[in-house]
């Protein structure tokens, strides 16, 4: 290598070179980035991993010299793969846009090495191509993407530590979930991938994380005043936690059946949500003092006991002109499977902060609409001097609480319910919302969850990312009830493909007081 910069540095190159006398940062004028995608035929690799690499790319915040491999064992040349990944790209930049070449010089820094996952000579073939993009600059740094299922994941992370690490610079691995099924099963894996990568190695994935308003929670909580002083059981009533899917598992029964939406949804991405919503302040930023936060507010949780956990399962309906299929119709669903496309949680945690306080979490496929959304729902104004206007003008008091809501998605906003007097003459009131809606507020795409994530990876910056001592302590949190479940068939409730879901969820709430928003 002569060592030299290109006359040409990307934005984030030419960010991260002027730092890059710090110990421990990438110098990218000096270093090359290598993204490999194992499992490069499958559908996550194509819905969201080559259109966040290239949206990430047209924003300019890739390396100068970077390149993605493809590996997979389906038999495909570089021209094909090419085509392959064309296909699921668009300009997502702005509207107007035309990504125009860098469609081409994209596609053109993609290649693809077929191989089997756990033959060490195949990742040996792919690391000396590898190198014919690497050679020109001191180091090569390399980020193995484990798009696959996880019944390869160690043979993989063995082959690719053995056969295809960097000779000069970093190689760290990104691990999607599942992370096992319970404490046991993700013990094992821990063991096993531990024996090939480091902690410091792995990037496990929890896409809620980079999720716009997922990072903003830190924000909203820490960098305004008005918000935290009221975040705990003196001022809040309770926390609910809903994420909604307007479709089935159509396409995924064979996996889903093995999960879940306890293992799918809340035991990993709402309870990621809680943990940010509910931890002290960090000490900083840094990725371990937040970590650390998540994990202790996580080791805190109380047990969750059967009667406070509703499942479900959607059943087939027959709408207008068109039938809706229930989980039992999909032909890689077992027969009479008693899996649950439904949960409704009530968590507690026992601290000072939050003794007391219901934290009631919902999931569920094939219900009316989709959405994801934090709802706070404050107590009651104590001795309200409106108390009298407000049922005057038919108003519920419980229903005039303030409320703050954070939908995630779609359509993502913040917004708070507050009580106000309707403009005229008399007193009347009325509930209404300070509105921050983003799409009116910010004229800005939103990138997808991936982006950032994929970014953060680039930057060594595991903010975003989860340590293992919180899965464990996720793990243990859901194992048992989750067992029990199992052990004792819980029958699902059933509720029709397309409704708001059993109406147990509405007897559990409302055994804390509680209305769902
Ligand atoms: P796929 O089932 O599409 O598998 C990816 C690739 O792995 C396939 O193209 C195939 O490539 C290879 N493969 C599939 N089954 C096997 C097998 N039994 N043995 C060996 N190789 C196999 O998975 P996804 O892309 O959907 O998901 C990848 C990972 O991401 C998984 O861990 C999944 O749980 C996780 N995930 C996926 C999400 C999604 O939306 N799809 C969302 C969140 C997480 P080939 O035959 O060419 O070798
Ligand atoms: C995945 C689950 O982790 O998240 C899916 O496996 C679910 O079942 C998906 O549909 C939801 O993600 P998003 O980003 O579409 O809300």
């Amino acid at each position: 290598s002569n060592g030299t910069a290109p006359a040409e540095v990307s934005n984030v190159a030419a960010q991260l070179s002027a730092s890059a006398a710090e110990p421990g940062k990438t110098d990218w004028t000096q270093e090359t980035l290598s993204v490999v995608v194992v499992g490069a035929s499958g559908d996550l690799a194509r819905k969201k991993i080559y259109p966040a690499l290239f949206a990430l790319y047209v924003e300019d915040m890739l390396p100068e010299n970077f390149s993605v491999y493809g590996y997979a064992r389906s038999k495909m040349s570089d021209e094909e793969f090419r085509d392959y990944i064309g296909g699921s790209l668009t300009c997502r930049v702005t509207d107007e846009d035309s990504c125009g070449d860098k469609y081409d010089t994209f596609l053109e820094r993609c290649y693809y090495q077929p191989g089997q996952y756990s033959d060490e000579s195949d990742f040996k073939a792919l690391s000396e191509r590898m190198t014919g993009t690497e050679k020109d600059r001191k180091k090569a740094n390399r980020i193995f993407y484990l798009s696959i299922p996880p019944s390869i994941f160690t043979a993989v992370a063995g082959c690719a530590s053995k056969a295809a690490s960097s000779p000069s610079g970093w190689t760290r691995v990104i691990v999607e979930k599942p992370f096992g099924k319970d404490s046991e099963s993700f013990a094992q894996l821990e063991r096993e991938l531990s024996n090939f990568l480091t902690e410091d190695q792995m990037y496990r994935i929890d896409h809620y994380l980079g999720k716009e308003l997922i990072e903003n929670l830190t924000v909203l909580r820490f960098a305004n005043l008005v918000f935290e002083p009221l975040w705990s059981r003196n001022y809040i009533r309770n926390v609910q936690v809903i994420f909604s899917e307007d479709f089935g598992t159509e396409g995924r029964g064979g996996y889903f059946d093995q999960y879940g939406i306890i293992r799918d949804v809340i035991q990993n991405h709402l309870l990621q949500i809680v943990s940010l919503f509910a931890m002290e302040a960090p000490v900083s930023l840094d990725a371990e003092h937040i970590r650390n936060e998540k994990v202790k507010v996580l080791h805190c949780m109380k047990q969750l006991t059967l009667d406070d956990v509703v499942v479900g399962q959607y059943r087939g309906r027959q709408g207008k002109g068109h039938s809706y299929p229930g989980y039992l119709d999909d032909d890689t669903v077992p027969p009479g499977s008693l899996c649950p496309t439904f949960a409704a949680v009530a968590l507690f945690i026992n601290n000072a902060r939050w003794d007391g306080v219901p934290f009631l979490l919902k999931a569920g496929k094939a219900l009316a609409n989709r959405r994801t959304e934090i709802r706070v729902q404050f107590r009651n104004v104590p001795g309200n001097l409106f108390s009298d206007r407000l049922s005057l003008n038919g108003m519920d008091l419980d229903r005039s609480t303030n409320e703050l809501v954070m939908r995630i998605q779609p359509n993502e906003a913040i917004y708070l319910k507050i009580n106000n007097k309707i403009p005229g003459l008399g007193m009347k009131l009325d509930t209404t919302k300070l509105d921050l809606t983003y799409k009116q507020r910010y004229n800005v795409h939103l990138p997808d969850a991936y982006e950032r994530l994929i970014l953060d990876v680039v930057n060594g910056d595991k903010r975003l990312f989860i340590r293992n001592d919180e899965l464990d302590a996720a793990w243990a949190l859901f194992t048992p009830i989750l067992k029990e479940i199992e052990s004792k068939k819980v029958q699902p409730e059933l509720y029709p493909y397309g409704s708001r879901g059993p109406v147990g969820s509405h007897y559990l709430a409302s055994k804390y007081g509680v209305r769902w928003g």
